[in-house]
């Protein structure tokens, strides 16, 4: 018999007490604004994370948070690229851009509960902050796959994969163009649409003519650096901010439900931050994967 939580729907599985994987409590408790769940519906949570979801038909919405809080999947300078994807298509896709990818009434309770969730103060290179719950969605894994039309799961370290992000226009940052560790990211724009402002922007470096960073060792040589790390230093560490060093090529406009899918190594920055409060601000889910 599927148990009905305002708002909410639990196909099935056993409702336990938050915290506590082995007691038989069918107690439901909230905290920080969500719904503790485990049970069959769930996976099982790893060693020293609690697990916090939701359930919505079609929908499953899962949080996982350390036993012990702290903040963590922060953003940095210090990401390098993931190592060389054993293989790529001949016909590499760049960037996906998907509208209404949730069904509008999820993607309004994805956002909903993502406005519940908690945004500690955080000292990361770029503006805003991280939510500490992340929340997983059903079948996203089969999704991005079938849209980027290869196999993919979320990396390890899961690092900011299925975490929300608030950034508002006061929030500051020592960073902007950046590249992500992973093989594809996500990000899926969940701010009101009278909020929106500008969106995912894309850049070319102009001392490299490079609008990405190398894959691969030869084209790493080929732009003249002898590691990826040195890479790393003489254009990202350096120039990140400088915006004389970098020709913006392209924005992907934010728009709610709009999921952007986009190869981590592209030049980019997150575009301009918004509002004063969470409720008009800019709220994205990040999602990140690596080749399965
Ligand atoms: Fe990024």
């Amino acid at each position: 018999m599927p148990l009905r939580l305002p708002g909410f729907l639990l196909r099935s599985g056993v409702v336990r007490r938050a915290g506590d994987c082995s007691a038989p409590s069918s107690d439901i408790l909230s905290e920080g604004g969500a719904w503790a769940i485990h049970g069959p519906l769930l996976r099982n949570p790893r060693p020293g994370e609690r697990r916090f979801g939701y359930s919505l038909p079609g929908l499953r919405l899962e949080a996982v948070i350390p036993a012990k809080a702290g903040i963590h999947g922060r953003c940095s300078t210090s990401v390098r690229p993931s190592a060389a994807p054993a293989k790529l298509a001949r016909m590499p896709t760049s960037l996906i851009i998907v509208d209404d990818f949730l069904s509008p009434r999820d993607a309004l309770q994805l956002r909903e509960v993502g406005l519940k969730l908690t945004y500690p103060e955080q000292q990361g290179a770029f503006p805003g902050r991280n939510s500490l719950e992340r929340i997983e969605i059903d079948g996203l894994e089969h999704s991005v796959s079938h849209l980027v039309g290869e196999r993919v799961r979320p990396v390890s370290p899961l690092q900011s994969h299925a975490k929300f992000r608030m950034t508002l226009a006061s929030d500051t940052g020592r960073a902007k163009v950046h590249i992500d560790q992973a093989y594809w990211s996500g990000i899926l724009y969940l701010s009101r649409p009278e909020d929106c402002v500008g969106g995912t922007e894309f850049f070319r470096h102009r001392a490299t003519n490079t609008d990405r960073a190398p894959i691969h060792d030869d084209e790493m040589r080929a732009m003249g650096f002898t590691s990826m790390e040195q890479m790393h230093r003489e254009i990202i560490e350096r120039d990140s901010t400088d915006e004389s060093k970098w020709e913006p090529t392209m924005q992907a406009p934010m728009r709610f439900n709009r999921l952007v899918l986009l190869r981590p190594w592209l030049w980019h920055t997150a575009g301009p931050a918004f509002g004063d409060r969470l409720e008009n601000g800019r709220l994205v889910y990040l999602m990140f994967f690596a080749a399965a």
